[in-house]
């Protein structure tokens, strides 16, 4: 199984000074992150407090929360793949559902996205969920199917290994109701289905699927304990530096 990630998505929350002092405190609560990979994506503003207030080699991976796919040009407002990584970003997060609610976000773009992200050796985290009305009307998996598919059209078996999935319902997402582990579990296997489908069993291997959507200290383990679920995207509760590393701790815990 590959290596568990736990991403933390800052959202819109705290300033550059605020993130630095978060990094310190979760670097005292989390002095090791050991068998398990945790990545920060603080907002565009606080990337580079937040890497400089860690040593080299940094312990925490840095990731943006989006970025637009021209490498640069008359585009107001927008950040590219070359800028975040000079910041020390290696991820990037896609299609979170926020960004297709609010900004119109939608595959295709997204598509783009991604391909620039590859392009500059950035590893995207791609958002994909259905929304309630989906959940209710029985179309979870044509919705998460479809958005997968047509987000990822044209990467290759090679950049396939650069990828990694993260699971959100658009209902869980900072509602306090997460999907059920069973939930989860299932629509993470209809995507590693379909992956292997179309790029093979073995090109999809190091791909990880990871479950968000009000993932807490107490909820997090029931995932974590899963071999469908690679790690948690966590909102909301990773704003607390006490609670993210609890759930770093558990991920720990059960990779071993
Ligand atoms: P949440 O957000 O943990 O606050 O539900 C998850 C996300 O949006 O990535």
């Amino acid at each position: 199984m590959p290596r568990r990630l736990i991403v933390g998505n800052w959202k819109m929350h705290k300033t550059a000074t605020e993130a630095a002092a978060i990094v310190q405190q979760l670097m005292k609560l989390v002095p090791e992150p050991g068998n398990v990979e945790v990545v920060l994506a603080p907002p565009f503003t606080a990337l580079q407090a937040a890497g400089q207030a860690m040593p080299i080699p940094h312990p925490f991976i840095l990731a943006a929360q989006n970025l637009f796919w021209e490498d640069q040009g008359p585009f107001t407002g927008e950040i590219s793949a070359p800028m975040i990584k000079e910041l020390g970003c290696q991820y990037v997060i896609l299609g979170h559902s926020e960004r297709r609610q609010h900004f119109g976000d939608h595959d295709e773009g997204i598509n783009r996205k991604i391909r620039a992200a590859l392009r500059h050796r950035l590893r995207p985290i791609l958002c994909v969920g259905e929304s309630l009305g989906d959940r209710e009307g029985g179309r979870t998996e044509t919705v998460v199917t479809g958005q997968l598919l047509r987000c990822l059209d044209g990467i290759s078996k090679d950049e396939l290994r650069m990828i990694t999935i993260a699971y959100e319902p658009v209902w869980a997402i900072g509602t306090g109701r997460p999907a059920s582990p069973a939930q989860a579990a299932a629509v993470h296997k209809t995507l590693r289905a379909t992956l292997a489908s179309s790029w093979g069993p073995e090109a999809c291997k190091p791909v990880r699927i990871l479950y968000g959507g009000s993932v807490t200290p107490e909820n997090a383990g029931e995932f974590l304990v899963s071999d469908q679920v690679d790690g948690a995207l966590v909102g909301g509760a990773c704003l607390d530096p006490q609670s993210f590393a609890k759930m770093i701790g558990l991920a720990q815990n059960v990779a071993g």
